[in-house]
């Protein structure tokens, strides 16, 4: 790489010191026509390129200065300090900024708010609070000197295994859409950048810079590229990042077909493409494919990109597109606009932020009259590892620094509930041992394999065994507490599929359930279960022990307050589920295509080695097709353990007076939705709709096409909530026409409390439309989908 870079750093602080900040006055603007005249082959092919990653790539000694911008930060853009363009700084991630919390010779405490996952914001359905902590989040990146966030996480969740579910939305595109879209909006009112990411169909964590995701057209545009299309249109990222897998054969980054084509030409976006780290192989393809920007940069890449421009493999007309496009990048930054970041966001208000969104996103499973604690309820008995040690969210790039994590332990006494220092004692002691033991084994691996050290270390610790009691422990706990809470948790994250036995229950934990349930039922005493998690779980095997069951996800840093918001009624629950709970995870149709319990695979360096090809693991057949999720459930009548859309709240609801009204080329839905309980609550109302002859079409039974959350509603008080869908959003993709076709007839328009809970069928007959587009990424070979 070049070495003229730490002049770039005092030339981009020159830029951004004669800038001004003030939104009112005049932008900066780069004379792009300028800039690109000046520039050599050589500084282009630069420009491109990231400045490295520690320890990974690039040259240190040259750019460290420039990486460590922002320390901590996954990258930077390349900077051009002759011509006064600043590098700008790009950060993970979905659930709150990711930068280093410290750092040397340094006092002061970079520390950043730890939002709830990706999983639990989706759960709120709300799209005005999720806007509210995307605006938080990007005021974090703002105020530390960041430019753009490495969010939101945008893929399907196709499988409950995928290691990276819980950075992700929903199993539906609608919802993933709406809720990254509204992400988005959030984050970049604050005038920085997102990536809207991994683009696309990285679904699964093992060997996923080699794994080839082959899927039928129709499967890639009504399921895989459907939300990240909603989300693009809606809220225009400044980037998107291309995921590391193959789709049909051709790396993501290298496909013209998907960043040009799709992307540019048919959705008409306008912002820059990055990779993601290290993804693809072949620089010159990528940028022929329109991939403008390649993370965090290898010095291969530098060489493929003017190999490739000099042997005529490349344009450098392609070449300039892209430079231009990050200039545009560069343009719009905070950095180039000279704002003078305080390295002060507003952490206290943030907190808040989060603690509200987590409580709201938290979803009530079941309810036999133990929640809310009843006034009674004064002193609870906690169980469970993850009670005392709570899980705040998942590991890697989807992590976040932040400065602490409130337990539930905590949570309670902030209540004002008391809880057994007995059984806080024995549970502290006991993680201390294993902590000790778990980190140890880790460092012993990473000696022994001192290439994947630092990806061992990153990767997510096995959390320890449930601690058991004795029959006469758990009695006399019993007599001395109101209630009893078991926390179950789970943690999972990058580079790695969640196990098989990540989603069934542990002996240790089944143990523990029965026996607390059986000896506070007997002593007249209630048991609440608490899921402390990023993914589904088994629960039918279980689920008729406890009283009550409420799914806290991974719920950021004020996890314990949030959960004791909704433990003690101050904030009725109203969360919903995004991705059906099956009764086995072998139920889900695409686990027969699933890497189950198979080595992850991790290369960083080699990405895409394929040394075999063995099935899931180099290529992964998705013979689902178009049946993810309740698409399948509900089109096969497979029994699930709670459904897309479920969840429980405090109160109860009535809806009435559903109608239809066509409005032009939309169908405005409207119901009234009345609290007819005793607390307060909103209710989330889902709007699906079923095609005529879906069966004989081969079409799911439904498909959510809109949804809305009402208010907080008073016990007996109503709204009527409106939703609309546009003709255009009833069309299948019709692989023979190349093209979106809504069929004629009679639709269904459904409106329901969740997928298998409909309160209103209204009907409507729809036209015939067709809307052609290119007939690009099909598969190589045939597969044997799964149709009704
Ligand atoms: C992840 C991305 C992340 C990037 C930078 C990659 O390993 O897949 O989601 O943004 O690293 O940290």
């Amino acid at each position: 790489m070049k070495k003229n870079v730490i002049m770039a750093v005092a030339a981009a602080a020159l830029v951004a010191g004669c800038a001004t900040a003030d939104k009112q006055g005049p932008k900066n603007t780069i004379n792009q026509e300028e800039v690109m005249s000046k520039m050599t082959l050589e500084d282009k092919a630069h420009f491109v390129i990231g400045t490295g990653m520690a320890g990974f790539s690039g040259n240190d000694a040259v750019i460290g200065a420039t990486r460590n911008l922002v320390p901590g930060a996954a990258g930077t853009t390349y900077p051009l300090d002759s011509l006064g363009i600043p590098a700008v700084v790009l950060a993970d991630g979905p659930a709150g900024l990711r930068i280093d919390a410290k750092r040397d010779n340094d006092s002061a405490t970079y520390y950043c708010t730890h939002f709830p996952i990706g999983t639990l914001l989706a759960s709120t359905w709300n799209t005005e609070l999720i806007q509210q902590v995307g605006q938080a989040i990007g005021e974090e990146v703002k105020e530390y000197g960041a430019d753009v966030l490495l969010a939101p996480a945008l893929n399907i969740m196709r499988n409950p295994l995928c290691g990276r579910n819980f950075e992700y939305y929903s199993e539906d595109p609608v919802v993933a859409g709406k809720t990254a879209a509204a992400y988005i909006t959030g984050v970049q009112k604050n005038d920085v950048g997102t990536s809207i990411k991994h683009f696309a169909a990285n679904n699964q964590e093992t060997n996923r810079m080699g794994n080839d995701a082959r899927m039928s057209q129709r499967a890639l545009r009504e399921i895989y590229l459907k939300g990240f299309e909603i989300a693009i249109k809606e809220s225009k990222p400044w980037t998107v990042m291309t995921s590391y897998n193959y789709i049909n054969g051709v790396y993501t980054s290298e496909s013209k077909d998907l960043v040009t084509t799709i992307l540019r030409d048919e959705w008409g976006y306008e912002g820059t493409v990055m990779t993601d780290w290290f993804g693809g192989k072949d620089g010159a393809k990528q940028m022929w494919a329109g991939n403008d920007m390649l993370q965090p940069g290898k010095a291969e890449q530098f060489d493929s990109i003017v190999a490739g421009v000099k042997s005529g493999k490349l344009n450098e007309a392609d070449l300039d597109h892209s430079v231009k496009r990050i200039l545009n990048l560069v343009e719009k930054s905070p950095r180039y606009q000279g704002y003078k970041y305080s390295n002060k966001p507003d952490l206290k208000a943030h907190a808040a932020v989060t603690r509200q969104s987590a409580a709201e996103g938290m979803v009530l499973m079941k309810n036999g009259g133990a929640l809310p604690f009843a006034k009674s309820v004064k002193n609870v008995a906690l169980y469970g590892n993850t009670s005392y040690d709570f899980i705040a969210g998942g590991t890697g790039s989807g992590n976040v620094n932040h400065a602490y994590v409130v337990s539930l332990l905590d949570g309670l006494k902030n209540g004002g509930y008391t809880v057994s220092d007995e059984l806080k004692n024995a549970y502290t002691t006991y993680a201390a041992d294993c902590k000790k033991a778990i980190e140890a084994e880790i460092e012993a691996a990473a000696k022994k394999d001192p290439k994947n050290a630092m990806l061992l270390r990153f990767m997510p610790r096995p959390l320890p065994a449930e601690k058991q009691f004795s029959a006469d422990e758990l009695t006399k706990q019993a007599a001395a507490s109101d209630i009893a809470v078991i926390t179950l948790g789970r943690i999972s994250g990058e580079f790695m599929d969640r196990k098989a036995a990540d989603f069934n229950l542990s002996d240790s934990e089944r143990q523990l359930i029965t026996q607390v349930c059986d000896v506070y039922h007997k002593a007249g005493k209630q048991v609440v279960v608490l899921l402390n998690i990023g993914g589904v779980i088994e629960t039918a095997s279980w689920n008729t022990l406890p009283d009550a069951i409420l799914c806290a996800w991974q719920a950021g840093q004020e996890g314990g307050n949030s959960v004791v918001d909704v433990l003690s009624g101050k904030q009725s629950p109203s969360g919903k589920f995004t991705m059906t709970w099956p009764v086995k995870f072998t139920d889900a149709y695409s686990s027969k295509n699933f890497p189950i319990d198979q080595d992850p695979r991790i290369d960083m360096m080699n990405q895409g080695a394929k040394s075999a090809n063995v099935k899931n693991v180099d290529y992964t057949d998705y013979e689902e097709d178009i049946y993810v999720g309740y698409r399948y459930f509900d089109s096969f009548g497979v029994p699930v353990s709670y459904p897309f859309g479920y969840g429980l709240s405090y109160t109860t609801f009535a809806y009435s007076d559903a109608q239809i009204t066509e409005k032009g080329d939309a169908y405005e839905v409207s119901v009234t939705v009345k609290n007819t309980g005793k607390h307060e609550g909103k209710e989330v109302v889902e709007l699906y709709t079923s095609a005529p002859n879906n069966k004989a079409a081969n079409k799911p039974v439904k498909e959510l096409k809109a949804f809305a959350k009402t208010k907080q509603l008073a016990p007996g008080e109503s709204e009527k909530v409106t939703m609309t869908v546009q003709a255009a959003d009833l069309a299948s993709f019709d692989e023979s026409a190349s093209a979106w076709v809504v069929a004629a007839g009679e639709y269904q328009f459904l409106v329901g409390a969740s997928s298998a809970d409909i309160k209103a069928t209204l009907k409507a007959n729809v036209k015939a439309q067709q809307t052609k587009v290119h007939n690009v990424m099909k598969p190589q070979g045939t597969m044997n989908l799964l149709k009704r």
